[in-house]
């Protein structure tokens, strides 16, 4: 990786310094620009855009004192196991006073752009991000500004970049691992788009697996895009359904547990039993999965952890020698894929 120099990010005196003005002037222009005469107030301005000027908050709220803030990026707040995520996050930032602000990208590199930049005008101190993309580099921008960044639920595609994330190739490996060892041949993967790289992971550790068995991934493995999500579940596995009983799978692999409870659902309506008709494996182990009426197998990840461990990289401060954590994910065997 070659060592780029970093760009130190613009401050206010060097603002003032351009506009030929006071630092109060530029902070007036910046908070109470009704107060500046508007020749003074467009040279000012002309000098934010020319050094790309970004007011810093944290800056103001070190100097005030009050709690410094943290912005986290997850792909769905909605989904448990981003939840719970957070809750690791927070546990660990109010331990050294700050607070958390969190964020939906919805796999969406224009949501996740918006919030890094609303991020940096409010001024956090760092951002814990699960990106949407591998294109990570206004992460990269970032972090070369003087603001912490941890990149969470995969590995960093750049070294610089600390990151905290589970082995997926190995938890997609457990789950078809287990499906192949009850007699399964014919396996359904209801799986995200492969640009999110803990799907495309996950994939890898299936066909891993099949591999190994002896089974062709091409005929044994039939592998559905679908929303990260209930619904996606539930339509999802409405399709296989269609599919003539000879290409019927037995086994589905969930990419998620929210995709296998709307998997669940998509059976149950169908009249069809778990796991006697069709077996059901989902990933994440969030806590209702062991209440489901057919209590869920699943991919366990250690979601508290993986906040936690985010957390304490990211208070290291921004200049700290970057760490690429790995944890290991574990198969919990229950009732809905065990005959
Ligand atoms: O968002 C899709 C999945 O990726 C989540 O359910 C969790 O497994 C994360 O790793």
């Amino acid at each position: 990786m070659t060592q780029k120099t970093a760009r130190r990010r613009a401050a206010i005196g060097d603002v003032a310094r351009l506009a030929g003005v006071s630092v109060g002037t530029v902070s007036n222009v910046l908070n109470r620009p009704d107060r500046v005469a508007p020749v003074t107030r467009e040279r000012v301005e002309a000098a934010i855009a020319q050094l790309d000027f970004v007011p810093n908050g944290s800056a103001r709220q070190l100097r005030v004192g009050t709690i410094t803030t943290v912005g986290a990026i997850v792909l769905d707040i909605a989904n448990p196991f981003f939840t719970d995520v957070a809750r690791g996050i927070e546990e660990r930032l109010s331990r050294d006073d700050y607070t958390l602000m969190v964020a939906s990208s919805d796999e969406d590199p224009g949501r996740e752009s918006r919030y890094l930049r609303l991020f940096e005008q409010h001024g956090v101190s760092g951002v814990i991000v699960v990106p949407a993309t591998d294109d990570v580099d206004k992460l990269v921008t970032l972090h070369e500004r003087g603001v912490g960044v941890v990149v969470l639920d995969r590995p960093s595609p750049v070294a610089e970049l600390s990151s905290v994330a589970v082995d997926d190739v190995l938890g997609g490996e457990l789950a078809a691992q287990h499906l192949i060892a009850q007699g399964h041949t014919r396996l359904a993967f209801l799986n995200g788009p492969h640009t999110i790289r803990q799907c495309a992971d996950r994939y890898t550790g299936v066909v891993r697996a099949l591999t190994a068995a002896g089974l062709d991934p091409g005929s044994a493995l039939d592998e559905l895009t679908v929303p990260l999500n209930a619904d996606g579940g539930e339509t999802g596995t409405r399709s296989l359904l269609e599919r003539p009983d000879a290409h019927r799978p037995t086994a589905v692999f969930c990419v998620n547990d929210l995709v296998a409870l709307g998997a669940v659902r998509a059976l149950r309506r169908a009249g069809l039993s778990v796991p006697d008709d069709v077996a059901i494996v989902g990933y994440d182990d969030v806590a209702f999965a062991a209440e489901l009426a057919t209590p869920l197998t699943s991919v366990r990840q250690p979601t508290h952890e993986l906040g936690l461990r985010a957390a304490d990289l990211l208070l290291r401060g921004p200049d700290a020698e970057p760490e690429h954590v790995v944890f290991q994910p574990t198969l919990v065997v229950r009732e809905s894929s065990t005959a």
